[in-house]
């Protein structure tokens, strides 16, 4: 694996990049804050890591790319939702973070106002780019818009984002019922995209729904991996590597894997959940993919 890997990553973090230049607004009218804001959070460099997902998954189940511009709305689409979770996140009524994939956080930019703008209008147009995107009918885009839009909202990410606000300074509430809360908290908040990512790419390829519910559970257990890495990361992370500032979930008093089962359980747990999840793409017949080396990557990534 290693720098190879790394280098096939990169190539495909770049494709991801043209994609996202087609499908951007224009600065231009009276909206024209609001559309600068969106785009610079947007363009501020992320790991691109769920339309690549997507990408990947898609190829595995269409099993050639001779049709792949018909996901490159939903990839679109994906990463600008996945970048207003972000733009909300950090805003001082949230985790009121100041840096975030290298730069200043859009609100400490274009103040609170106008990031929350940002936030709703990225997400409004992921809508508009995958709508658009799927304008010749055929159910399975139908299919896939019914997944995009549940996975982002209360029974996804934002129902994640509440409990994860809700579980916040808790010292009432019993051991045991915190740690149902916590795996609600990581399934949703992070688990819930990368479901959705992994499940469109299966979906607009043409997978039954076996498939797609088998690609959906191997997405639960990467995306509460990825989280919890992520709480691993807030404590042991190089803030420089991150683009992010390390430290957050403490000063916010967040409940995290880490806060509730401790350092070693939290890294055990990160492999054992990417087994799985490789395990389940084994069981779909994808035995030696990227996909698969990806989820191996994400439990030792740095960044
Ligand atoms: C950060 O996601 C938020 C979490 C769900 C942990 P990423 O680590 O994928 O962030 P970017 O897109 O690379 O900035
Ligand atoms: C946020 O989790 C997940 C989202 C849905 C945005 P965190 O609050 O831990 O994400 P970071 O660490 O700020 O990226
Ligand atoms: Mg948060
Ligand atoms: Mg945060
Ligand atoms: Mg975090």
């Amino acid at each position: 694996m290693g720098s190879d890997f790394e280098a096939r990553l990169s190539d495909k973090a770049g494709y991801v990049e043209d994609i996202l230049q087609k499908f951007l607004p224009r600065e231009e009218g009276y909206a024209k804050t609001v559309i600068e804001a969106m785009n610079y959070s947007l363009l501020a460099g992320g790991k691109r890591l769920r339309p690549v997902m997507m990408m990947e998954s898609y190829k595995l189940f269409a099993g050639s790319v001779d049709n792949i511009s018909e996901l490159w709305p939903f990839m679109a689409a994906m990463e600008m939702i996945h970048t207003y979770s972000l733009v909300h996140d950090d805003l001082p009524a949230m985790d009121n973070d100041e840096y975030r994939r290298g730069r200043k956080t859009t609100h400490a930019m274009y103040g609170a106002g106008m990031a929350t703008l940002a936030g709703d209008g990225l997400l409004n147009y992921a809508f508009e780019t995958a709508i658009m995107g799927s304008a010749n009918g055929d159910p399975k885009f139908v299919n896939a818009l019914k997944v995009l839009s549940q996975k982002a909202g209360i029974y996804g990410m934002v129902g994640g984002q509440c409990a994860d606000i809700v579980s916040e300074n808790r010292t009432d509430i019993p051991a045991d019922e915190m740690k149902d809360i916590l795996h609600y908290i990581d399934e949703n908040k992070t688990g819930a995209l990368i479901e959705s990512s992994l499940m469109i790419g299966a979906i607009i390829a043409g997978a039954d729904e076996d498939e797609v519910r088998m690609i959906e559970k191997a997405g639960s257990n990467v995306g509460i991996a990825f989280q919890i890495q992520d709480d691993i990361l807030d404590i042991e992370g190089d803030e420089a590597l991150l683009g992010k500032p390390v430290g957050s979930d403490i000063k916010n008093a967040k409940t995290t894997y880490v806060s509730l089962y401790g350092m070693e359980q939290a890294k055990n747990k990160v492999k054992e959940l990417s087994d799985e999840a490789l395990g389940i793409l084994d069981e779909l017949g994808f035995k030696d993919s990227f996909l698969g080396e990806l989820f191996s990557f994400l439990i030792y990534r740095k960044k």
